[in-house]
């Protein structure tokens, strides 16, 4: 999960900068028919264009929000954490009735606010008991990822992922948090569709689970939680910022790329198929992606395994469906296998799409030292160490945020 996997050896993966050799980005601002897009109005056609493309050549088609979802408020606790917080755990269910199936939203609001509160979400790897020791968030009811590779569950421990949730920090700061388990959505193994939302939805979506993949999957789930987050007057909808890491960092941008209600997008260590040029032929490559994990994109995509640049998107065309919301793009110095310069490559060429609406990206042209951030409408870092989420990049999303979304 956090690193490459030990069973595929990466002894064939470049990680010479020296070998990556020449590669030519498709043009983010010509469309199909051959016209430059110089204005706000043209990029909107641009814009529908490159979201078909990435919909027929790599996530798959992205369905709206289902006819009947609801939502049923579990449990409210006033005082959580040390009084600092209000949690409300809802579920949401997808369709009429209450047998499923559904996703469980864990929310936690500053208690000391007055108004309405800006809120990450994102969804998190290990069922919402991992994010915190917080004893009163209900157990995740699904068994927790597994995997394919180890053939186990994990243990359901509570807090084991609290390194990677800044919950007290956000909420000290004033910011709202909202989190649910991806695999309530879909079990993150090659079969794992047959028992998530691909299946037990096609009929109420109108979609074959072939249509899209898992991260199509997790990344309508965080449309979903936003759907509940509108309702919650205690939340600002105009300040919803989705944020992932690593697969689910692909996870939401393909999310903030389709729904705009997402105000500002994070994306943290995303790498291959996330922020990082497929065209760069360092760390994970196109092939390997689709090899290790054939489950998260659709077919197509696979057909481009041994000639990427015949793709018709790279991924800078994907961080420019951002435009012109805030976007932030992290990566980390030992994260190699995720292109550290592939991600800070692919900001740095979705910048034309923010000029349009004269909003200032990362403005260098040089990465810049780590553990600092760069960048305005765009901002880029890269952490010092590992394939991980940490306070340091959480301290700089906040600050993106609140500099950000005014
Ligand atoms: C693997 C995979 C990456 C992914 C990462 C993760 O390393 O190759 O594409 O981002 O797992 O989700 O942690």
């Amino acid at each position: 999960l956090h690193v490459s996997l030990p069973l595929f050896g990466q002894e064939t993966f470049n990680y010479d900068e020296g070998k990556v050799g020449e590669y030519t980005l498709p043009s983010l601002l010509t469309s199909n028919s051959g016209d430059i897009v110089t204005n706000e109005k043209e990029w909107k056609q641009r814009r529908a264009e490159i979201l078909q493309l990435f919909q027929e050549n790599v996530y798959g088609k992205c369905p709206g929000k289902p006819k009947h979802i609801h939502f049923e408020i579990k449990k409210i606790n006033k005082n959580a954490l040390a009084g600092k917080a209000i949690s409300k755990q809802v579920r949401i269910f997808f369709t009429k009735g209450n047998k499923g199936p559904y996703m469980d939203v864990l929310l936690y609001l500053p208690s000391h606010t007055s108004k309405p509160v800006p809120v990450f979400v994102g969804l998190n790897f290990k069922g919402n008991q991992s994010v915190n020791t917080d004893s009163t968030i209900l157990l995740s009811e699904k068994q927790p990822e597994l995997s394919k590779y180890t053939k186990k569950n994990d243990p359901m421990i509570r807090g084991n992922q609290s390194e990677r949730w800044e919950v007290e920090t956000l909420i000290e700061n004033g910011f709202a948090t909202a989190t649910a388990y991806y695999g309530d959505l879909e079990l993150d193994y090659p079969e794992g569709w047959q028992s998530g939302i691909r299946t037990s939805l096609q009929t109420e979506l109108g979609i074959k689970p072939d249509e899209w993949g898992a991260i199509g999957a997790w990344a309508w789930g965080l449309s979903r939680i936003t759907d509940y987050l509108e309702t919650d007057k205690q939340v600002n909808p105009k300040k919803i910022i989705v944020h992932g890491h690593s697969r689910l960092g692909k996870a939401a941008l393909w999310a903030g790329a389709n729904d705009t209600r997402f105000a500002a997008v994070i994306s943290n260590n995303s790498g291959e198929g996330g922020a990082a040029l497929a065209r760069r032929w360092f760390g994970e490559t196109t092939n390997r992606i689709n090899t290790n994990f054939p489950h998260w994109f659709i077919g197509q995509y696979k057909t481009f395994n041994n000639n990427v640049q015949n793709l018709p998107v790279d991924q800078h065309m994907l961080l420019a469906l951002i435009a012109p919301r805030p976007l932030y793009v992290a990566s980390a110095t030992e994260d190699l296998w995720a292109d550290p310069k592939g991600e800070f490559l692919s900001a740095k060429n979705a910048e034309p799409a923010y000029t349009l609406f004269g909003k200032k990206g990362l403005e260098n042209t040089e990465m810049p030292p780590p553990d600092t951030s760069i960048g305005k409408t765009i901002r880029y870092h890269i952490r010092t160490g590992k394939h991980n989420i940490l306070l340091f990049d959480w301290l700089q999303y906040m600050v993106f945020v609140s500099s950000n979304l005014k």
